[in-house]
């Protein structure tokens, strides 16, 4: 990835107010990648695991609430195994459209997914999907549109992003349309703060890791020995807050602009939220969907639903 004036712009002004923050989206380079698939298979992160059991003991009732000859839009493009699961059964699809801002992300999982499922019309769309873009034409019409948005990449989104983006989705869906989407529940902070804090130091790792993003793609110079990982469950607010703590009093440069760090101050990256099956419901109504089917595990630690256009 090359440097970008407009970026490097927008990553100065998230750490120019009182509460420095760096958006969560700089996590995924090619490294912070491969440290999320690391994370995945941790033991403490029980919502891959979760999700994908409560995805193969619901496979046919979800694959009969789709429906046939639909269009499966997927935000956030999609080589993993939920999707895999998802089009192994969906035997009858119009298209897959996986939609991602990274174009070269997205291109090579387009093209997994066509080896794997030959059959499938997969059309890759880059954009950034937190705004409305235009859906391509299949080759066979769809009978209806279903957005599918797993791994609860929704509790990034604080309230209002969340609620513009099920907007958007519902958008996406169109008339008849359908969201499937994953939504990790509020629980014991004990088993969300170990999830955010492994024993192994991999999501240490990783958040670490966007600090070294900044300082080879955007012209930063973060010296990323004098920071620390953290990671705390607010029970209030429902969400896990993710920083990286200055070990030190410091300075750091992104492009020309140069700035201090107390020792202890932080730099908020991440907030993870949970939901209740109550707050999502509301949230899911107020923006147009009604919630048609939830599927929890037996412990109601994470949640796959299924909510329809009103
Ligand atoms: C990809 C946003 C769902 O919030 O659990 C995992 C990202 N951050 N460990 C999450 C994440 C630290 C993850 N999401």
């Amino acid at each position: 990835m090359t440097s970008n004036t407009t970026e490097i712009e927008a990553i100065v002004e998230g750490l120019s107010g009182p509460q420095k923050e760096i958006s969560p989206k700089y996590f995924y380079d090619e490294r912070g990648s491969r440290l999320f698939d690391d994370i995945t298979e941790l033991p403490e992160y029980y919502l891959t695991n979760t999700e994908l059991g409560i995805m193969r003991d619901n496979i046919a009732e979800v694959v009969d609430l789709v429906g046939k000859q639909a269009s499966l839009i997927e935000f956030g493009s999609g080589s993993s195994l939920k999707t895999r699961i998802l089009l192994e059964h969906l035997s009858e699809l119009a298209a897959y459209v996986p939609v991602d801002i990274s174009e070269e992300h997205l291109h090579a999982s387009a093209q997994k997914i066509r080896d794997r499922f030959p059959h499938v019309d997969v059309l890759p769309v880059v954009a950034d999907f937190t705004q409305a873009f235009a859906l391509p034409k299949p080759m066979v019409m769809p009978v209806r549109n279903v957005v599918y948005f797993p791994g609860s990449t929704i509790g990034n989104f604080e309230y209002d992003a969340a609620m513009e983006l099920l907007r958007v989705m519902h958008h996406e869906a169109g008339d008849g349309g359908a969201l499937l989407i994953g939504v990790d529940l509020q629980k014991d902070t004990r088993v969300i703060e170990d999830a955010y804090n492994d024993s192994a130091g991999v999501t240490a790792e990783f958040n670490l890791n966007v600090l070294q993003h900044l300082n080879r793609d955007y012209a930063a110079d973060f010296d990323v020995d004098e920071y620390t990982h953290s990671a705390n469950y607010d029970e209030d607010k429902g969400r896990v807050v993710i920083t990286l703590v200055s070990q030190a009093d410091q300075t750091f440069r992104v492009g020309n602009t140069e700035f201090s760090i107390a020792s202890g101050e932080t730099i908020l990256t991440e907030y993870s939220h949970k939901y209740t099956l109550e707050g999502f419901s509301a949230m899911a109504e107020a923006t147009g969907f009604t919630v048609e089917k939830v599927w929890t595990d037996a412990k109601q630690l994470f949640s796959v639903q299924f909510l329809s256009r009103t």
